[in-house]
């Protein structure tokens, strides 16, 4: 079974836009389970334009499926996952200002550091799950972090699908064989849309979860949030 995690950072970005409470981010959130979502992702960033540090502890209070926190592992950050405690907690390599997830993390490179701050989120009882390239060194690489899971980016199979979906899918069917083998969970992320995500679904195998924000909420606007995630639903079914 593949979960949807439903990656609410679009609708924060409405509600700050006027100043007020609207639309609701706790309602979305529990609205978004009750249509069926099994889990909520949000991704605060240093600016806060979108999601708040303050958001966090009324989130972790009402989300009763799995609660996902996505960030650059900043002293601020871990302070803010430690003290709340999601349920999984995924790590991604962005610089401050980055408009949004644009590659994964050298795992190689960044070992050391990794390592580091995924036994800070072990010894605090989170999962962890490292936003990753689907390139085989870079898979080793984080499977010697400690990392329980890894989040393939999939910003580069959204690009190319419409041109060539197997050639484009292709790495990440072979990353999926060897994260089976060598004992990582998969889960993935980005641009993925009504179109990509069942053939992706399809192609990996051991696709535990899907995080899904942008499309989503844009699907949202002509089909309402409750068919939206139903039809998400069925992609993945
Ligand atoms: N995974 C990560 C690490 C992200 O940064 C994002 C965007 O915030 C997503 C998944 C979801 O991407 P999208 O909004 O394109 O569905």
């Amino acid at each position: 079974m593949t979960r949807l995690s439903v990656n609410i950072n679009k609708i924060a970005l409405i509600r700050n836009s006027r100043g007020a409470n609207y639309p609701d981010l706790l309602k979305v959130a529990c609205d978004c389970e009750e249509f069926g979502a099994q889990g909520i992702t949000v991704h605060p960033r240093p600016d806060q334009r979108h999601i708040r540090y303050s958001d966090i502890p009324a989130l972790k209070e009402v989300v009763k499926t799995e609660f996902n926190i996505e960030g650059y592992p900043s002293p601020e950050f871990m302070d803010l996952v430690i003290k709340n405690k999601p349920h999984q907690c995924t790590l991604v390599p962005d610089p401050p200002g980055v408009l949004t997830s644009d590659t994964g993390w050298d795992t190689a490179r960044h070992q050391t550091f990794l390592k580091d701050i995924v036994s800070k989120l072990h010894d605090a009882g989170i999962r962890v799950s490292l936003f990753i390239d689907p390139v085989e060194s870079r898979l080793h690489a984080a499977k010697e972090t400690g990392t329980d899971r890894i989040e393939f980016y999939t910003g580069p199979y959204a690009h190319d699908f419409s041109s060539d979906k197997s050639k484009a899918v292709t790495p990440y069917a072979t990353g999926a064989l060897i994260c089976n083998e060598i004992g990582l969970g998969i889960n993935a992320g980005h641009d993925l849309n009504l179109h990509n995500t069942r053939f992706f679904k399809e192609n990996v195998s051991g696709l535990l979860e899907v995080s899904i924000g942008h499309a989503l909420v844009c699907d949202a606007l002509y089909f309402g949030l409750k068919n939206t995630i139903h039809m998400y639903l069925r992609e993945l079914a």
